[in-house]
């Protein structure tokens, strides 16, 4: 069965983004980001696609209701079933945002990959408090300023 993650940077105050971009720029996670995600499908919402482009080396299912949106580089889905079922039975499928779809998908993930920023910036879009009654941390790797965390599902 598909494995689902969901992969995310959240401020202290839970905020991921204004609605158009990230509210900071760590390499680092970039880094970790992309060699996490590498070579598994990525899905996300129309909105975080529009924010970050194209990404190479990984097949990007973006998530639109607009039944006649479309884009040369990734493929689309008009549900989270759908997209779930587009990425198949690959190992793992890292559900990449934003605000609005990490809400749907979290029910299906067994893995939250979370980088605690210690940060508190303005921003409307917001990623869910991790309920520690449903999620156990597995492992917390700190570095200037964040700090890498994996919950499980319990
Ligand atoms: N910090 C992080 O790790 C991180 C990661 C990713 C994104 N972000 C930030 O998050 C913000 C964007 O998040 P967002 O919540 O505004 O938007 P989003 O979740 O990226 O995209 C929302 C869009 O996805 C489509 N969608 C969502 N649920 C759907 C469903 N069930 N069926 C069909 N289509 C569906 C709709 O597209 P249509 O409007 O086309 O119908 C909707 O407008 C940005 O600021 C971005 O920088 C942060």
């Amino acid at each position: 069965m598909t494995n689902v993650s969901l992969i995310v940077a959240v401020g202290r105050n839970g905020v991921i983004g204004d609605g158009t971009s990230m509210p900071w720029h760590i390499s680092e996670d970039l880094k970790y980001f992309k060699r996490t995600t590498m070579g598994h499908p990525m899905i996300m919402g129309r909105r975080t696609f529009e924010s970050m482009g194209v990404l190479p080396g990984r097949r990007s299912i973006v998530i639109t209701r607009q039944p006649d949106w479309s884009h040369p580089d990734v493929e689309t889905a008009h549900s989270l079933p759908e997209a779930l079922s587009l990425a198949g039975p690959a190992e793992e499928v890292f559900v990449v945002g934003g605000g609005e779809v990490y809400r749907e998908a979290m029910p299906y993930a067994a893995h939250l990959l979370v980088t605690e920023v210690d940060r508190s910036p303005e921003g409307s879009v917001t990623f869910p408090e991790v309920d520690l009654t449903q999620w156990r941390e597995v492992s917390r790797e700190p570095h200037d300023g964040f700090a890498w965390v994996v919950y499980e599902r319990r």
